[in-house]
This record gives structure tokens, C-alpha cells and sequence, in this order.
């Protein structure tokens, strides 16, 4: 980082109402990415070391300013008056933090609902401005049909003369395809002193920020604007299409990001990441994998397909194939599903195995423990190297309370247990198919719990004859009888 270039504030303007997403969530709050709106715009904001930071809040300004401070306390919320407009926003921004003490130097203002927005670009932008000696820098871009969007005047000489607000506009200026995204550098006195003559004379009755570009002009200022390529940068979310667009660009950018640093990602259309994941080069990622929040992957690992990860982390070498898993680790080389589910507070030890539709919570399995088939696991321990059946029960709640198992070290247990915690099983310990332990087991027994088959010849051929269904074919019976069956003696 540069800490030159970092600007005096930033003003993050946060305060419009966003009726278009038809939400009783405040538009800057929806997310993408993994995070909201906002939180990418502070992000950037806060990646440039800005001396002070504001946001400035007004529809739903106690859950938007609750929050902005929950990810980030330091920054000093803003509320706008009932003035409208984007130049109302920045002053009441302004003055708030005057009123902390006098800001100097750059201002920068962007917008809580333009998520793609890159600190690199914000840098660019300050760089331009003070190398320049500007007194407001804009930072532009081009587009074909510039619609709403505020027309960038120039003069004969290419010197930025003025922002046209669409609404306001002649036909003529309508023509100009170069747009204002809304984000400026200003310096801090300019602005000061240009605001003081904004007025709500336009055809919205709102103080424009965009006049003070030619208000500072007038005054014999330096105005410059900085034109970007990239127009996804600087694009708002209004609605819900535009949201999922920019939920669309940003993934597009993780997964490069990614791919660069040597991560495979075989399906990149099916895969989505969120900015807060971590992972290591030589990664690979199967179609369909989503990871979330706090997720970490380790190099090595394979993930997918079609598996979820929510703050998990994946220890190197694992293997996770079609798992949904949030809060837990799997362990080196450990393997995971397919048809896995993993909750909170587990943790997979080196090389274990939790397989084929299998549950567990709040677990800790050893290194080289296997629960290969079809079992819950949950507020248990298994030793390293232990191996529970196929079908297996950890029943760890009476209806009051939950109690943890323990198994021991290289215990084997038989399919279709269930272990009736608290309860524990020694090391070396075996148990029979189908056990219902409830006592403790010490190390090295054998538990098995006993109960009686009976087998009754015949039954088939005397109670289940006819299928008791007209024109079913009494199937069992046909069979038996092929294979020998006798009907029982009369008794
Ligand atoms: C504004 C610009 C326009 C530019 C466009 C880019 C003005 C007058 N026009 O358009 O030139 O092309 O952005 O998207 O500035 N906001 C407040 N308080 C308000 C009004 C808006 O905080 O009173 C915030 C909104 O929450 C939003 C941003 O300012 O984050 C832009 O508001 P919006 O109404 O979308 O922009 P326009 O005024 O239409
Ligand atoms: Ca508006």
C-alpha cells in the first residue's frame, strides 16, 4: 500500500431508498460475494488507510447503520437531513466530519450500492487528482446507451466543463457517451466552499453533487476526469437482475484471482467463491462447488463435485466430494462423502474418513478413524484409527439434555450400533452387529447385545399365498416354492 496517496476521508453515500429491489432490506445490504454491498464499498474504502471514513445513512438508517458498525466501528455514521440529493449527502458528510475536526487535503465519495468498485482504482484516481493539481477529479467510463447516467461535458480542448444529469439535459448532450459514475477525489476546501452554492434548481428539486464540478470551474479550480475500460467497476445495483449481474462479474473475478494463483477450477460457470475464502495453489475444484465465509482450502485438497462449504477449513491433500459443510475441519489427507453432512464443532483428524450419507456434529474423529456408511455422529469423540459400522447411532439427547460419546483407539464397531450417551468404549474394543450400548465397554471387551431370531418354515406358503391383490402375481410365494419351500404340516 501506498500510504501517500491515502485520502484525508472518504464519504460513502448510503442514503438513498433503493425502492426498486422491492425489499424490506435496505438495498445496500444485499449481497454479493459473500458480503453486502456496502461492506465491498467500505472495504475498498478502507483498504486505501483514509484518515477518517463516513457513511451517510437515511431510509432505514438504523439497520443500515447497525450494520456498517458491526464490520467495521470505526466509521462514523452520517444522517442525512431531509435535503435530497447526492450533493445534500456529501455535505452533511462533510460538515459531520468537520465538525470532528477540519478535513483537508482529498476527499473521496463514492456509493454503498457499487460493489465492484477496486481500491486499485480509488489509488489511480487520487494519483491522477494530485499529480494533476485538480480541485475535483471524476472518475468515467464509456457506454453505448448512457441512459440515466450524468453526461461528462468537455470543452474544444478536452477539459472536463461540467456534469449534465440526464434529466437536465439537451439533446445534444444527451449524445455524449462518456458517464459519470458518481465517484469523485475533491479537495477538501472546494468542496467546502462550492457546496455553499449548490442549489435544488434542476428538474428533481435535489442538490446535485455534480454541480460542484462547475461551480469550482467558475471559480478558476482545476476539473479533470479519469476515464476507466472497465465499466462493471462503477456500475450500481438498483434491482434485483442488476444485483445478480454484478453478483455474476464479481464471482468471474474471484475465480480468475484464483486460477491465477494456480487454483483449478474446472467448471468456472458452476462454481462461486466468496471474497473472504482463502485458497492454496494446486486446489482443484470440481463443477458445482460454492464456498462461503470463512473458508479456507489447503493445497492439494479437491473439492466437489457439487459441495457447499460455509467456514470450514480443508486441511491439505483431503478429499470432499458432494458434502454440505459449514464450521468444521477436515483434516489432511481426510476424505469427505459423497452425500456428507457436516455441522458445527467437528473435526476430522489426518487421513479419517466420514463417507457415504453420513452426519456429524460437533465430533472430533481421529486420525485414520473411518465412519464409512449411513450414520450420525454426533457430540462424540472417536479415537485414532477406530472404525464404526455402517449404520451406526450416536444418540447423544435423552429429550433433556446432550451427552457425548467416546470411542477408543482402534476400536471396531459392528454395523447398525447405537451408542445411548454419556457412554464409553475402550480402546481395542469390538462390538457386534447391531449393539445397543448403553453401558460402558472397557478396552479389548467384546459387547454385543443379544437378541433372539426366530424362524417359522412354511410361513410364506400358508400366510402369503395369493398376493391378496387381483391380478398380482403372488410373487414371494412362486419364488419359495421354485426353491423347494414346503408348506408346514396342519398342526
Ligand atoms: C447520480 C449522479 C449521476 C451519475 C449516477 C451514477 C447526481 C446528481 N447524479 O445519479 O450523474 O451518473 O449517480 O450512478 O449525483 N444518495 C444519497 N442521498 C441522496 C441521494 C442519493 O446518499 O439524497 C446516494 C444513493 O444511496 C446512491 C448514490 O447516492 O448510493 C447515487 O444515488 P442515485 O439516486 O442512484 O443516483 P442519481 O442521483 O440518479
Ligand atoms: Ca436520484
Amino acid at each position: 500500500m501506498n500510504t501517500e496517496l491515502a485520502p484525508s476521508a472518504v464519504i460513502v453515500l448510503a442514503a438513498g431508498a433503493g425502492t426498486r429491489m422491492k425489499s424490506a432490506t435496505p438495498k445496500v445490504m444485499h449481497g454479493i460475494g459473500g458480503r453486502s454491498m456496502v461492506e465491498h464499498a467500505v472495504a475498498a474504502a478502507r483498504d486505501l488507510n483514509p484518515e477518517r471514513l463516513a457513511v451517510v445513512v437515511r431510509h432505514q438508517r438504523d439497520k443500515v447503520a447497525e450494520h456498517v458498525l458491526a464490520f467495521d466501528p470505526e466509521v462514523t455514521i452520517v444522517d442525512q437531513d431531509e435535503i435530497p440529493g447526492t450533493g445534500r449527502a456529501v455535505e452533511v458528510g462533510l460538515n459531520a466530519l468537520d465538525a470532528q475536526a477540519p478535513v483537508s487535503g482529498t476527499v473521496l465519495v463514492t456509493y454503498g450500492d457499487v460493489p465492484l468498485l477496486r481500491p486499485e482504482t480509488l489509488r489511480e484516481l487520487i494519483a491522477f487528482h494530485e499529480e494533476d493539481k485538480n480541485s475535483v477529479t471524476v472518475l468515467t467510463t464509456h457506454i453505448d446507451e448512457p441512459g440515466a447516467y450524468g453526461r461528462i461535458v468537455r470543452n474544444q480542448a478536452g477539459e472536463v466543463t461540467a456534469i449534465v444529469e440526464a434529466k437536465d439535459a439537451s439533446p445534444e448532450e444527451l449524445e455524449i457517451t462518456e458517464i459519470n459514475s458518481g465517484i469523485y477525489a475533491f479537495d477538501a476546501a472546494v468542496l467546502r466552499e462550492a457546496l455553499l452554492e449548490v442549489t435544488t434548481n434542476n428538474a428533481q428539486g435535489e442538490k446535485y453533487i455534480t454541480d460542484v464540478l462547475s461551480i469550482a470551474r467558475s471559480k478558476g479550480y482545476r476539473t479533470s476526469a479519469l476515464a476507466i475500460d472497465d465499466r462493471w467497476e462503477v456500475e450500481g445495483a438498483n434491482d434485483r437482475v442488476q444485483l445478480a449481474q454484478l453478483g455474476r462479474m464479481l464471482n468471474n473475478r474471484i475465480l480468475e484471482t484464483h486460477m491465477r494463483n494456480g487454483v483449478t477450477i474446472v467448471d468456472p460457470e458452476n462454481t462461486w467463491i466468496d471474497v473472504t475464502v482463502t485458497i492454496e495453489n494446486d486446489v482443484t475444484l470440481l463443477p458445482g462447488v460454492q464456498l462461503h465465509g470463512s473458508t479456507t482450502i489447503a493445497t492439494g485438497a479437491t473439492i466437489g463435485p457439487d459441495s457447499t462449504l460455509t467456514d470450514m477449513t480443508v486441511e491439505a491433500d483431503a478429499t470432499v466430494i458432494r458434502t454440505h459443510g459449514f464450521g468444521a475441519v477436515i483434516g489432511e489427507g481426510a476424505t469427505v462423502g459423497p452425500f456428507a453432512y457436516l455441522r458445527p464443532g467437528t473435526a476430522l483428524g489426518k487421513d479419517a474418513k466420514l463417507g457415504t450419507f453420513c452426519e456429524a456434529k460437533n465430533s472430533q474423529i481421529g486420525d485414520g478413524a473411518k465412519i464409512p456408511h449411513l450414520s450420525y455422529v454426533g457430540d462424540a469423540t472417536i479415537g485414532e484409527g477406530a472404525n464404526i459400522g455402517a449404520g451406526s447411532i450416536f444418540a447423544n439427547y435423552n429429550g433433556l439434555v446432550k451427552s457425548r460419546s467416546v470411542i477408543g483407539a482402534h476400536a471396531r464397531m459392528g454395523s447398525a450400533g447405537i451408542y445411548v450417551a454419556p457412554v464409553t468404549v475402550g480402546d481395542g474394543a469390538y462390538s457386534g452387529a447391531g449393539a445397543l450400548i448403553r453401558k460402558d465397554v472397557p478396552a479389548g471387551a467384546l459387547a454385543y447385545s443379544e437378541t433372539s431370531q426366530r424362524t417359522i418354515d412354511g410361513w410364506v406358503l400358508k400366510n402369503r399365498a395369493g398376493s391378496g391383490r387381483p391380478g398380482v402375481a403372488p410373487t414371494p410365494a412362486k419364488a419359495a416354492k421354485a426353491a423347494g419351500a414346503q408348506e408346514p404340516a396342519e398342526s
